[in-house]
């Protein structure tokens, strides 16, 4: 029989992960759902076709950076407590009584408070003792600051609980998660998960921000004509430099479709509503516009039997934040390249689309540098993870149709994420540059900086003055490893073992760059749509079933057979045959591909895939399915690759081969 695995309570990740989606996609997890809503995007009908541009995704920037010295240090945390029962935070483990964490904290690591001496960070607080104990406050999702200078708080912790004993009544409406926290540059405030919390006009690092002091405004986004009710649905909110601004996403669930749109308002605070819930003072979110140009939205562009791609469309899957100078608005996109995610910024004047990452692995958190210089990402480049799918370079985006959500869940093995972080200079990869890991530093011993157990989680932040780089990470935890798995667990060297961590890259060789405020931008996104309260909105059914064309940019031709639904509400199946195609001029593509996607729950995509490509060029590469196919089912809500056959992709004789079922 097999061993049981042995989970102990306090290493289980989100045991309390259930199947509403929404729930789930507030545990910290980047991107989750994106792909899902790519997937039901589909290609727009549009007479007039605009230049493509195939340029773009080759920038010609200047000569890559040198690798330069980065110390990567870890942030201090509050004690953690192996009991976490209550009462389990003992004056054994903290004898300030000033709360404990436990193995698995939920951490959540944000950004520098403007002194660059902070760090803001969520956590759960564990095994406080009951009230009326005044120790009894430290427990739950709360709000933390931590000392990034080495010193300690006025009794000698190096962190403070924000949001520990915030009375009742100053967070009426509070949101369940504490999500990305981004602090506001005036120090004062910190957007975290759907709620603002504010210690104006105290600094929150200063010992006048009590929580007496302190107030939990809910975010409120009206979607009612009359303004009644509670607000829509948001997540992943990302704050605007100028700090009147805010970008989110939201989900809607129609049927057997999920679609998610991003949008960009203004926020105003609302001391004493009259109407929609709660009643409290709020902040609301007005001149709403939806990041969607319903005239530019599909790369994969029809035109009668002719298929072309149109690099300049907006293709906002899910929003992730903004420019340093809040010019352009950040997002995953609908690839350029087929089964290679990349991050995009778009300005939010003109709506011209960047590609900020091409490496074929994937990617997700970003964050643009305060002087728009430079790119952190948490990307999965270097570990292979998605190679056997991705490495072939320069085949369009055509499969992607069906593939993008299957192709984005891969990225994971459940709670196991494989990225790392890494900054790239502001024209991106290219060439032979792919950007510098910031924590390659380190004998990959176990807890060491590039320890490759221990994984990024969103988001990494630079600080203002651009010397330094925020990030935090988990390790490997069953079930991604132990029991039936191959991976044996890792053991936590941390103290207390806890699993995750909070760290700081210091790029030692940069001078600081003096951070200059951000004047508001407007509120108008002239490309986008303004948003009405109670309109929907949906995106294009699905591309006409038939058999299309497509001419190289450099060479060659495809023939494109796609197949719907018999409702011919989604594509079915797309089959590509490629002739001397190229379409970059470096990667020459011959033979065919052909996808079938079926859902056996809405969340769930099951992909039949026959591949066999050839390419030369730059490069000598083959991407071929076994014989039987390559079978992929994945749970886009848990990411566990479940595969039978196989799908390789070979470049200049290495081998990439997918990840082992479960693994
Ligand atoms: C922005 O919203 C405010 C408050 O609802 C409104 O008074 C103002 O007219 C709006 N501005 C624009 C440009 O829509
Ligand atoms: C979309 O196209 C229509 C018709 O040409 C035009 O009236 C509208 O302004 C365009 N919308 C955007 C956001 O470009
Ligand atoms: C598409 O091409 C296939 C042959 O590859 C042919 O059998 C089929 O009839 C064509 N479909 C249409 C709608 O023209
Ligand atoms: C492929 O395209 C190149 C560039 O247009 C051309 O020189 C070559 O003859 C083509 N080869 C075939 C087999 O069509
Ligand atoms: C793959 O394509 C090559 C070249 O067109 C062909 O010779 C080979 O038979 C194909 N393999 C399969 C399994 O179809
Ligand atoms: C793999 O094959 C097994 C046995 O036929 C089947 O039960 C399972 O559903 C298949 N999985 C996929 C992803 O095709």
């Amino acid at each position: 029989m097999a061993q049981p695995m042995s989970i102990t309570k306090s290493t289980q990740p989100c045991p309390s992960k259930g199947t509403d989606p929404m729930r789930f996609a507030t545990s910290g997890i980047a991107v989750l759902l994106v792909p899902l809503a790519l997937a039901a995007q589909s290609p727009l009908l549009l007479p007039a076709l605009s230049d493509a541009n195939a340029g773009e995704s080759r920038p010609d920037g200047p000569s890559p950076p040198a690798p330069e010295s980065i110390e990567v240090t870890q942030l201090p945390l509050p004690p953690t407590t192996v009991n976490e029962e209550e009462g389990g935070c003992s004056v054994e483990v903290n004898p300030r009584r000033t709360g404990c964490i436990g193995q698995l904290p939920n951490l959540l690591g944000g950004n520098f408070l403007p002194d660059h001496n902070h760090v803001v960070a969520a956590v759960e607080f564990k095994g406080a003792p009951a009230a009326p104990d005044p120790a009894s406050i430290y427990t739950g999702l709360q709000l933390i600051l931590v000392k990034a200078d080495g010193t300690t708080f006025a009794n000698g912790d190096p962190w403070k609980c924000i949001t520990c004993g915030v009375p009742e009544d100053q967070q009426i409406g509070r949101g369940p998660t504490m999500e990305y926290p981004q602090a506001f540059t005036d120090g004062t405030r910190v957007l975290a998960g759907t709620d603002i919390i504010d210690c104006a006009p105290w600094q929150l690092s200063s010992p006048e921000c009590t929580p007496e002091r302190t107030y939990i405004f809910p975010i409120r986004w009206n979607v009612q004509p009359d303004g009644s009710g509670p607000g829509g649905n948001i997540r992943e909110l990302r704050k605007h430099p100028d700090d009147v601004h805010l970008g989110y996403n939201s989900m809607s669930f129609s049927g057997a479709t999920i679609s998610q749109f991003a949008y960009f308002a203004r926020l105003q605070f609302n001391p004493s509503p009259t109407t929609g819930i709660p009643l409290a003072p709020r902040y609301d979110l007005v001149n709403v516009t939806r990041l969607h140009n319903p005239n530019s939205s599909s790369l994969v562009m029809t035109d009668g039997d002719k298929i072309r791609m149109n690099y300049e469309a907006i293709t906002i899957g899910e929003l992730r934040g903004f420019s340093g100078r809040g010019n352009e608005v950040t997002y995953i996109g609908y690839p350029w390249e087929s089964c290679n995610m990349d991050v995009f910024a778009v300005d939010l004047t003109t709506g011209k689309v960047r590609r900020l990452t091409s490496h074929p692995e994937y990617v997700d958190p970003v964050d643009i540098s305060p002087d728009d210089q430079w790119v952190v990402v948490e990307d999965t480049r270097s570990t292979g993870r998605q190679m056997f799918l991705s490495a072939m370079r320069g085949i369009p985006p055509i499969i992607d149709m069906v593939v993008t959500g299957a192709v984005s869940s891969t990225r994971n093995n459940g709670q196991r994420r494989f990225f790392q972080p890494w900054m790239i200079d502001r024209y991106g990869d290219r060439g032979t540059y792919f950007g510098q890991q910031i924590n390659a530093a380190g004998d990959g011993s176990p807890g060491s900086i590039n320890d490759p157990e221990w994984n990024a989680r969103a988001d990494p932040k630079w600080s203002l003055d651009g010397t330094r780089i925020v990030y935090s990470q988990q390790i490997t935890l069953p079930p991604a490893c132990g029991g039936i798995n191959p991976l044996p667990c890792p053991i936590s060297t941390e103290p207390g073992g806890r699993v995750e961590r909070l760290m700081v890259a210091h790029l030692s060789s940069r001078p600081p760059v003096a951070w200059q405020p951000v004047a508001p931008v407007s509120d108008i996104v002239p490309w986008g749509v303004p948003y009405e309260p109670g309109s929907s909105a949906s995106r294009p059914i699905a591309v006409e079933e038939r058999n299309y064309s497509m001419v190289g940019e450099i060479s060659g031709s495809a023939e494109i057979k796609i197949r719907q639904n018999r409702e011919k509400t989604y594509v079915v199946s797309v089959a590509v045959t490629y002739q001397n195609f190229s379409n970059d001029g470096d990667n020459v593509i011959a033979g065919m591909e052909e996808v079938s996607v079926r859902y056996p729950t809405p969340t769930t995509v099951h992909l039949d895939w026959d591949s066999n490509l050839t390419s030369t060029g730059i490069s000598y590469s083959t991407k071929k399915s076994s014989p039987d196919g390559f079978h992929l089912e994945i749970d886009m809500m848990t990411n566990i690759l479940e595969a039978n056959g196989t799908l390789t992709t070979t470049v200049d004789g290495i081998t990439y081969l997918q990840p082992a079922n479960g693994t």
